[in-house]
C-alpha cells in the first residue's frame, strides 16, 4: 500500500478524478484528495471523502494543528494532480502556495505527476508551455494530454487521458520512481503492433490465438508518457485506445504487415525511429477462404483445414530498415528437451536479424492475458537485459529504457 495524494484543480474533467480515486483504491492504496477550491464548484467534497475515508479539505486554515499543508506533502509515496488546469500549472511552476494543493506541492518530496486537461487554446499557448517545461526541468512528469472531444463540440489536443491509462502509468511511477517516466522518447516516431491476427476460414470462423495486445497497449501508453509519438498498429484489440497514441485497425497478417512496412517506412510524413512488433502474427493462413459459412452435414463439409505459411513480417521490417531505425521483435518461447528458452530466443534473433529481442517465457500460461509479465531484452551485439515482474506498463517502462539507451542520437540517422 503506498499514500497518495490526489491533487484535483477546476476543470470539467475532475469528475474522472472520482474513477481515477476509484482504481487507486481498488489497488489497495491509501489516498488523501486535495482539491483546490475550483475543483469543489465540479464536484463535492462528500464524494471525494466518501470514496477515500479521508478527509478533504482544499485550504491551509484547516487542520492548523496538524499542519496539514506540510504533513500531506512529507507523507506522500506520490502526488498525481489531475485534473491539472492551465491555473495549476502555472501556479506550480511559480512556486506559489496560495491553497492546500499548491503548498502540498512545494513539501513533497516524492515523484509528482500532472496529468493537464484544458481547452486546446489553452494548452497550446506559450505561457503554459513554458510553464510545463519548467515543471519538466524541475523533476515532474506532466503527461500529454489526449487528442480528442473537449467540453464543448470541438476537438483537439487536451483532453484527460482515460483513467485506467493514468492509474497504470502512476503504478509505474511506484514502482520505478520518476526516472520510470524519463521524456527521452520525445521527439521520436514509434511504430508498435499489438493483439492478436485472425486469419478467416469462412465469413464467420477465423484461426486466432490467445494474446490480449495488453503488453503492447502498455508499450504504446508508456512511449507517450516518455513523449514519443506513437502509431498502435493494433489486430482484434477491444481496449479503449491509450491517449496520444494513433491506432490502425488490421484484422490478419497480410493487413498488419501492409500497415506495418507503411507506419515504418515515411507513412504519417516521418520514418519511425522504433519498430516494435509485439503482436502474435499468425505462421499460416487457411489456405482458401469460404465464401459461404462451412456447414456440418453439407457435401462440401471440411474434414481437414490446409494452412499456408503467412508472410514473416519481421524479417521483413528488418529487411527495409531505414538508417538508424530499430526493430525490436518479440519471442514467446517456451523451454523442450532441445534448449531452453533464452538458447531458443538467441537463435531467433540472430535468424531475424533484428537489433532487439525481448523474450517472454510463455510455459504455463505465464502471459497471455494476465496483468503482468517478466522479460529478458536480448540485444544482437551481445547484452542480455532481465526487467523484472512487475505490471505490463512497468516492463514496457523497463523495455523502453533498453531501447532508448540504443538509439542514434537524433540527427545523426
Ligand atoms: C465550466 C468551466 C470549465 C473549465 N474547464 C477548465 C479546464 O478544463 N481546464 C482549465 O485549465 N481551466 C478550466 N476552467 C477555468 C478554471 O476553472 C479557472 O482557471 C480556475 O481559476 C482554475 O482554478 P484552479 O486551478 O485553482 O482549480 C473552466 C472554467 C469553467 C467555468
Amino acid at each position: 500500500m503506498s499514500r497518495i495524494v490526489l491533487g484535483v484543480s477546476g476543470g470539467v474533467a475532475a469528475y474522472k478524478a472520482a474513477l481515477l480515486l476509484r482504481a487507486f483504491t481498488e489497488a489497495g492504496h491509501d489516498v488523501r484528495v486535495v482539491p483546490t477550491p475550483g475543483a469543489l464548484h465540479f464536484v463535492g467534497a462528500a464524494t471525494f471523502e466518501a470514496l477515500s475515508g479521508n478527509p478533504v479539505t482544499t485550504d491551509v486554515w484547516s487542520d492548523v494543528p496538524e499542519v496539514a499543508h506540510v504533513r500531506i506533502g512529507q507523507n506522500a509515496d506520490l502526488v498525481v494532480v489531475a485534473p491539472a488546469t492551465a491555473d495549476l500549472l502555472a501556479r506550480a511552476a511559480a512556486g506559489r502556495a496560495d491553497d492546500l494543493l499548491t503548498a502540498t506541492l512545494l513539501t513533497a518530496h516524492c515523484p509528482v505527476v500532472f496529468v493537464p486537461a484544458m481547452h486546446t487554446e489553452m494548452w497550446l499557448h506559450p505561457a503554459t508551455q513554458d510553464n510545463v517545461a519548467t515543471l519538466r526541468r524541475r523533476g515532474a512528469i506532466v503527461l500529454p494530454p489526449a487528442v480528442g472531444r473537449l467540453t464543448g463540440p470541438d476537438s483537439g489536443p487536451g483532453r484527460l487521458p482515460e483513467p485506467a491509462d493514468v492509474a497504470a502509468l502512476a503504478a509505474v511511477v511506484l514502482e520505478g520512481g520518476a526516472a520510470a517516466l524519463p521524456r527521452d522518447l520525445a521527439g521520436r516516431k514509434v511504430v508498435i503492433s499489438a493483439g492478436g491476427t485472425r486469419e478467416p476460414l469462412d465469413p464467420v470462423r477465423y484461426l486466432g490465438n490467445r494474446s490480449s495486445g495488453k503488453q503492447g497497449w502498455a508499450l504504446a501508453r508508456v512511449a507517450a508518457a516518455r513523449g514519443a509519438d506513437v502509431v498502435l498498429v493494433a489486430a482484434n484489440v477491444e481496449a479503449p485506445v491509450p491517449f496520444g497514441v494513433r491506432v490502425v485497425a488490421v484484422e490478419t497478417a497480410e493487413q498488419l504487415r501492409t500497415a506495418m512496412l507503411a507506419e515504418a517506412g515515411a507513412a504519417g510524413g516521418a520514418t519511425a525511429d522504433v519498430v516494435v512488433m509485439s503482436a502474435a502474427v499468425a505462421d499460416f493462413r487457411p489456405a482458401g477462404v469460404a465464401a459461404t459459412k462451412l456447414k456440418k452435414g453439407s457435401a462440401g463439409e471440411p474434414t481437414a483445414v490446409e494452412l499456408v505459411r503467412n508472410p514473416d513480417v519481421l524479417t521483413e521490417l528488418v529487411g527495409e530498415r531505414a538508417p538508424g531505425q530499430l526493430v525490436v521483435g518479440f519471442a514467446a518461447e517456451t523451454g523442450d528437451a532441445d534448449a531452453d528458452v533464452l538458447t531458443h530466443a538467441r537463435a531467433k534473433l540472430a535468424r531475424k536479424g533484428c537489433d532487439l529481442l525481448v523474450v517472454n517465457d510463455v510455459s504455463a500460461g505465464q502471459v497471455f492475458g494476465r496483468p503482468d509479465n517478466a522479460v529478458v531484452v536480448l540485444a544482437a551485439d551481445g547484452p542480455a537485459t532481465e526487467v523484472p515482474r512487475g505490471s505490463k506498463d512497468a516492463v514496457a517502462a523497463g523495455i523502453w529504457t533498453a531501447v532508448a539507451a540504443r538509439l542514434t542520437p537524433p540527427g545523426r540517422a
